[in-house]
């Protein structure tokens, strides 16, 4: 049977899991199963309350197998040692960083920080010494990712990178910028739901007097992707960087996954029967399976992103919609050409 660290646990665990009937880890055994034993523990990451503070989502963050009391037979991690992240997801906000830096995590040779440590937008005076401590211990031949999306847009950071670890990997996941700025505006609204206050609507921000696209709407800002990216460049190579397709990212997010394994030179080994389609949430969940080498078990564990992540978008007036779209087209032919990419297509609706 599935290894538990002693009988106790057992029992607690049994019960439990016969009173909330949450199973969303289960251990099989990996050669020609009698019966599947579910493992009695409820790790359920979409129940996970819908409360985002503006700048810290680590309550998105999955459960990680070190985290949980039952551990499969023969897995035994060893962490010990905190380093500068080799790779870091820089932006965009609200581009999809949560479930890109959570679907990395699943690769066994990665291991990021939950919280974002905002070390170079906020935290820098602390000095290089707090942010290594703020990364998660790893085993040797780990390696240490954080995301903190603000980074993208804040002109301090690539200097400041640059000066601290010139070899950061970099990804960036960026979606449709009028997408990505009315879901920036969304996160707002429900922060303000969430301290029982309303929000204006989005046509209060997003127009002058006049009538004209407000051109200075932070989160309008925030989508004029080469302005913040032109920064990059100046200290970091187009190489070092790995651009993800957020649209593609949600409808096929193993194939994105599998080029950033490529960009960080690890092996192949999240793919497609690491995803399951979640109907209800109408997005992508992962599925963690961690083999034993010494046993027969294997420990699968489904791990969805909760409310906040994947909120209903407010309603646009086509007119607007579409001026929105003219926008932002010169801009993000700007980008496109800056980062040479003529493969994202961010169709109008
Ligand atoms: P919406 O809530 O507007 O749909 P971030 O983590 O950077 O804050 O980005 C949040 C966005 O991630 C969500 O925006 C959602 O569209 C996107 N996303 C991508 N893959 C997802 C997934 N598998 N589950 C939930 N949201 C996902």
């Amino acid at each position: 049977m599935c290894p538990l660290r002693n009988k106790l646990l057992l029992v607690t665990f049994l019960t439990y899991y016969s009173v909330f009937l949450l199973p969303v880890q289960t251990c099989n055994p990996s050669v020609a199963p009698e019966k599947p034993r579910p493992i009695t523990d409820t790790i359920d990451d979409s129940s996970n309350d819908d409360l985002e503070s503006e700048g810290d989502d680590s309550k998105e963050a999955f459960t990680d197998i070190e985290d949980q009391d039952i551990l499969c037979q023969g897995y035994e991690p060893k962490p010990t040692q905190q380093i500068l992240p080799k790779a870091v997801i820089f932006g965009t906000r609200k581009g999809g960083t949560r479930a890109l830096l959570e679907f990395l995590n699943m690769h066994s040779l990665i291991r990021r920080s939950k919280p974002e440590i905002h070390f170079y937008d906020k935290h820098y005076a602390k000095g290089v010494e707090w942010y290594i401590s703020q990364m998660p211990f790893m085993s040797e031949g780990q390696i240490g990712m954080e995301k903190t999306p603000g980074y993208f847009h804040t002109p301090s950071v690539p200097k400041r990178m640059y000066e601290t670890k010139n070899d950061t990997k970099l990804l960036l996941i960026i979606r449709d910028p009028v997408k990505r700025m009315i879901s920036d505006y969304n996160q707002f609204v429900y922060n303000n739901l969430n301290d029982g206050e309303s929000y204006p609507a989005i046509e209060t921000f997003l127009l002058t007097e006049d009538g004209e696209i407000n051109a200075n709407y932070p989160p309008l800002k925030r989508s004029i992707y080469h302005k913040h990216m032109a920064n990059w460049l100046e200290y970091f190579p187009l190489k070092q960087m790995y651009i993800i397709d957020g649209d593609k990212f949600i409808k096929e997010p193993w194939s994105e996954v599998a080029e950033v394994e490529k960009f960080l030179d690890l092996p192949a080994e999240v793919g497609k029967d690491n995803f399951y389609f979640n109907q209800t949430k109408g997005f992508y969940c992962g599925k963690e399976i961690i083999e034993n080498v010494n046993s027969q078990w294997t420990c699968t564990r489904n791990k969805c992103l909760s409310k906040s992540k994947g909120r209903k978008p407010p309603k646009l007036k086509d007119d607007l919609l579409q001026r929105l779209y003219d926008f932002m087209e010169p801009h993000n032919e700007i980008f496109f050409n800056m980062i040479n990419r003529s493969d994202i297509v961010w169709n109008r609706p």
